[in-house]
């Protein structure tokens, strides 16, 4: 494995779920950790409980759906730390419902944050990257590779994103950037991620998952770490990670 201490790491939707718990693990790697989303109380806790354990983090309260909002975080992030090594681009919403059914403001928000979010974020960041030969990590989902009733806008944007990662490094290697790109593919996470459903939806998602040891925001995390930890020459492309007993 390879040493990630002092690496500038930028982590959008960081206040909950799996970016919280990969802004933890990758501070305790003694990576420095910038941490986005929208809930600046959650973000200043979290700085405040890494920088007890010894950690680097910094709180950048960020909508990621304004290309000046990403354009001005990253900003800042090399003003603190002088570049940026890792972006992950985590943040992300599902809402579910048929396409004949959920309302398109609920389409719009699934769009802009999963794919025009994690565009503007690339496209900022990706000139640092590049000066650091550094690496892009992607969350996507077991969503971006199967397909369900009711997921269709959500799959939609998943599958958008994994399309994308992969001819961004192969426009990445042409380059001869050395950057990297990951993407990371989780099955059932307990994290928010339901509660922005309506609650006979989260019900019918609890129902979909029965009784099941789902995972936990910690696993995906160190997915995370293991493939940002791996030596420059080594690109861990993709993680599809399920829990178990998931059967999709
Ligand atoms: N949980 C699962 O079962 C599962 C499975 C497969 C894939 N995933 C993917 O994993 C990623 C993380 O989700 P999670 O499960 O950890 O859910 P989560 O706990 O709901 O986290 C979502 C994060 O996104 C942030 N966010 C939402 N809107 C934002 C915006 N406009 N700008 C910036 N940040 C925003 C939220 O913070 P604020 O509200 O504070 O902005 C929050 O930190 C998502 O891409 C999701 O699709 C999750």
């Amino acid at each position: 494995m390879a040493d990630i201490s002092g690496k500038v790491v930028i982590i959008t939707g960081a206040s909950s779920g799996i970016g919280e718990a990969t802004a933890l693990q990758l501070a305790q790697s003694g990576a420095k950790v910038a941490l986005l989303a929208r809930r600046k109380d959650r973000l200043d806790q979290l700085v405040s409980d890494i920088e007890k354990d010894g950690g680097t983090a910094l709180a950048i309260e960020a909508d990621v759906t304004s290309m000046e909002t990403c354009q001005k975080a990253v900003g800042q992030v090399v003003e603190q730390w002088g570049g940026v090594d890792i972006l992950i681009n985590n943040a992300g919403v599902m809402l579910i419902g048929p396409a004949a059914e959920l309302p398109v403001e609920n389409w719009e928000q699934m769009i802009q944050l999963n794919q025009l979010g994690l565009l503007y974020m690339t496209r900022s960041a990706l000139p640092e990257i590049t000066k650091a030969h550094g690496h892009i990590v992607n969350i996507s989902s077991v969503a971006g590779r199967t397909t369900a009733p009711g997921s269709s806008v959500y799959n939609m944007t998943k599958w958008g994103v994994n399309a994308f990662t992969e001819a961004l490094r192969k426009e990445l290697v042409d380059g001869k950037t050395g950057v990297r790109t990951t993407l990371i593919e989780p099955g059932a996470v307990a994290t928010e991620l339901q509660s922005h459903n309506t609650p006979e939806t989260q019900e019918k998602l609890k129902q979909r998952f029965g009784d099941i040891k789902i995972l936990d925001a910690e696993d995906i995390a160190g997915a995370i770490t293991f493939a940002v930890s791996q030596p420059p020459h080594v690109n861990v492309n993709e993680i599809l990670i399920r829990p178990t007993e998931q059967p999709q």
